[in-house]
């Protein structure tokens, strides 16, 4: 099941990511590109990281940067 639309990432590609040493959605921003662009999907992300990581970061210290804008448009959650 697609996680993250923008990118074209799955569930079971977060999975893997999570499970060969990913450890917080911050590097799975880096290794997979998710929650990089309109960032919809970082909830689901991170449930995905709580569930199978022991080193989540607070979703409040995660910085969604928009690709398309990457300077001028970016939020914080
Ligand atoms: S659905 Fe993941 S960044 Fe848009």
């Amino acid at each position: 099941m697609y996680v993250c639309v923008c990118k074209q990432i799955t569930d079971k590609q977060i999975i893997d990511a999570l499970e060969n040493g990913a450890q917080n959605v911050i590097e799975l921003q880096e290794q997979l590109g998710v929650a990089t662009d309109c960032g919809s999907c970082i909830d689901c992300i991170n449930e995905l990281v709580c569930e199978y990581s022991e080193h989540s970061i607070p979703i409040e210290n995660i910085k969604i940067i928009n690709s398309a804008n990457s300077k001028s448009n970016q939020r914080f959650w």
